[in-house]
């Protein structure tokens, strides 16, 4: 991988749009197409190679778009297909890919093919979905729903008696991919958006798409029944085929693996994911050696074909500023995450947001919306101070879906732009060192040692990062010739080599050639 020039997908980031609450143009106090089409400038000054949208089609929103009813339209929350093709077209004209968030374990209950399937036992869609008898009155077997207030994941419908399978909400039936019938219609769907100029998907739960046919019990098996099943293998193996009809092209998986030889296995040999989700980084405590041993396995289990990917926060999980600010020490923390994903080898996935440092909203009771908790990441971007734009920070001028983080003022696109030290210009000045650098991007990685406290790596003979995890200062020997490049605290000046981190500090230095 480090010889060859990367491809786009290795090369920058790419940068997660949560379009609901990205920008509204329209005024309805929910983001859409166009407020994303109208502030494309701010993804060009980030350098973003690619942008994925989370799911933007026609969907009753019961998950917010995870439940999609037409897998080949817009929702008209968000606009029109011609808004999309606009998108798409002034993505590309600033050289920005676009990827659509795909869903292919289950569609929304709404969805045609759901409808005709429930509609009797003899419908020729009925085995598109996993529908089963019950057992002694209750659910087929004891699979729960990846949401705990959701419970089992079997509701019985009335109408035809008997349990339909739904891996989240009962809104959100899981589809048969044992019959060939779904499996060939569901990659008509990739092909209609490759078709479409579309540069790439996120698969959205793809783990779940393989089960156990026999719908065994998980009981106290070792094995999960309910995902992740051998036959994931060839599934992937025949999306990336369907990708691979068109040239350069990218898949990238949400993958729910319980250990890295899990996450390894789709991307080893080329042939399954190019990139795959690593959620296992993502429930790290802050600590050197959790964050080390977990980027060294990689390396350790990785061959030529798999490149990793690195994400810290996504619209599924408190965000990192919140999630690991109990201490006060979260704004700092969070910035030298931002370093750490541009510096390690690997594609940064960052998520709206995060280039401002953003922590979780306060979401009071009576505002909740989200079955699963997860509506304090989902906060609106704050563009404008509201002193000035008004409640809706220039996010719009209606009223937010979900109300905005408590210190838009400070926190805002426009106000951070304007400062130097802001979380936002060190997010543009990691992007442009990563576009610039090719060490950055493909150089090899290895692990450095500057004490407990500090992560350390090299990247190729250019570069060396170091991020103190201790709150508290740490003395580190840094070698002599080296070149201060930038540090994660805007206190640190840059024209000497420091002897001692700031608490949570973060440093990318040039090493003498
Ligand atoms: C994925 C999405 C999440 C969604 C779920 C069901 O985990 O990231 O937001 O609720 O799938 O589609």
């Amino acid at each position: 991988m480090s010889t060859s020039a990367p491809a786009w997908w290795q090369r920058g980031a790419v940068y997660q749009v949560y379009p609901r609450s990205f920008a509204d143009a329209d005024g309805d106090g929910v983001g859409d197409l166009r407020g994303l089409t109208e502030h494309l400038d701010h993804l060009s000054e980030l350098r973003v190679e690619a942008v994925w949208l989370s799911p933007i089609f026609p969907s009753p929103m019961a998950d917010f778009g995870y439940d999609v009813a037409d897998y080949r339209d817009v929702d008209p929350l968000f606009g029109t297909l011609e808004d999309l093709d606009e998108l798409v077209a002034a993505c590309h004209a600033r050289g920005i890919r676009v990827v659509l968030d795909w869903v292919p374990n289950h569609t929304s209950d709404r969805h045609p093919w759901f409808e005709a399937a429930r509609s009797s036992r003899d419908d020729p869609k009925r085995d598109w979905y996993v529908w089963r008898d019950g057992v002694e009155g209750g659910p087929p077997n004891d699979w729960v729903s990846a949401f705990d207030a959701v419970g089992p994941a079997w509701s019985f419908d009335e109408a035809t008696g008997q349990w339909y399978l739904h891996s989240f909400m009962a809104e959100q039936p899981d589809l048969n991919w044992d019959n060939p019938e779904v499996e060939a219609a569901m990659h008509d769907v990739l092909r209609f958006w490759l078709d479409r100029g579309i540069d790439g998907f996120r698969l959205d739960a793809i783990v779940k798409i393989a089960k156990d046919p026999l719908l065994r019990s998980n009981g106290s098996a070792v094995l999960r029944h309910h995902e992740a099943w051998s036959t994931i293998h060839e599934r992937l193996r025949g999306i990336r085929r369907v990708v691979d009809e068109y040239p350069d092209r990218m898949i990238v998986g949400e993958v729910d693996a319980w250990d890295l030889h899990g996450l390894v296995s789709f991307l080893k040999d080329g042939d399954q994911l190019h990139l795959a989700h690593n959620l296992l980084v993502t429930d790290l405590p802050w600590s050197p050696e959790a964050f080390g041993r977990s980027i060294e396995d990689f390396e350790e289990l990785a061959d030529q074909t798999c490149w990793p990917a690195w994400f810290f926060s996504n619209h599924d999980m408190s965000r990192a500023a919140s999630r690991f600010g109990t201490d006060g020490q979260g704004a700092a923390r969070a910035r030298a995450l931002l370093l750490m994903l541009y510096a390690l080898r690997g594609t940064p996935f960052i998520y709206q947001g995060e280039e401002l440092g953003l922590p979780d909203a306060v979401v009071p009771p009576e505002r909740i919306v989200d079955v699963d908790g997860r509506d304090p990441e989902r906060a609106p971007i704050p563009w404008r101070p509201p002193s000035e734009a008004g409640p809706g920070a220039g996010f719009t001028d209606g009223e937010p879906w979900l109300p905005l983080v408590a210190d838009a003022e400070s926190l805002c696109v426009e106000r951070q732009a304007a400062d130097p030290s802001s979380t936002l210009s060190l997010t543009r000045r990691l992007a442009a060192l990563r576009a610039t650098e090719p060490a950055l991007q493909g150089g090899d990685q290895r692990p450095c040692d500057l004490g407990h406290e500090v992560l350390a790596w090299t990247r190729g003979d250019a570069f060396l990062a170091a991020i103190n995890f201790a709150a508290e200062p740490i003395s580190v020997t840094l070698p002599d010739a080296a070149q201060l490049v930038l540090s994660s605290d805007p206190s640190r000046p840059l024209d000497t080599l420091p002897h001692t981190l700031h608490p949570c500090e973060g440093v990318l230095l040039r090493l003498p050639s």
